[in-house]
């Protein structure tokens, strides 16, 4: 029993540990529909409970232009709004996760 609850506690705790641990990933202000940074191209670390995210533009259903970067408001969402949808993804799986 005592050594069951240790366990568990140990899978928590690393879980934390690796979710607080500064993940390298892709930042940029724009990303052409090539998948190619046009502008701000740079890295960012994240701090706390960031994590890298890829937002995704489309106009229609082809790709218009993305943008990535560190940030702490991760909820996966797909808005659409006439033709435009808009998809935000976040990881925090691996470093530089949230390639284009
Ligand atoms: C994206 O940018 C690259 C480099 O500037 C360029 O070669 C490519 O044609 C661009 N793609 C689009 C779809 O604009």
């Amino acid at each position: 029993m005592g050594k069951c609850l240790l366990l568990l506690l140990v899978v928590v705790l690393s879980s934390l540990l690796r979710f607080l641990q500064a993940l390298e990933c892709f930042q940029c202000h724009r990303v052409n529909a090539s998948g190619v940074c046009e502008s701000g191209e740079s890295f960012c670390q994240t701090q706390g409970s960031q994590q890298c995210f890829l937002r995704k533009v489309y106009e229609g259903d082809t790709i218009s232009y993305g943008y990535q970067g560190c940030s702490s408001l991760c909820v996966p969402m797909k808005i659409f709004k006439l033709s435009v949808t808009v998809e935000f993804r976040c990881c925090h799986d691996s470093p530089l996760c949230n390639k284009f």
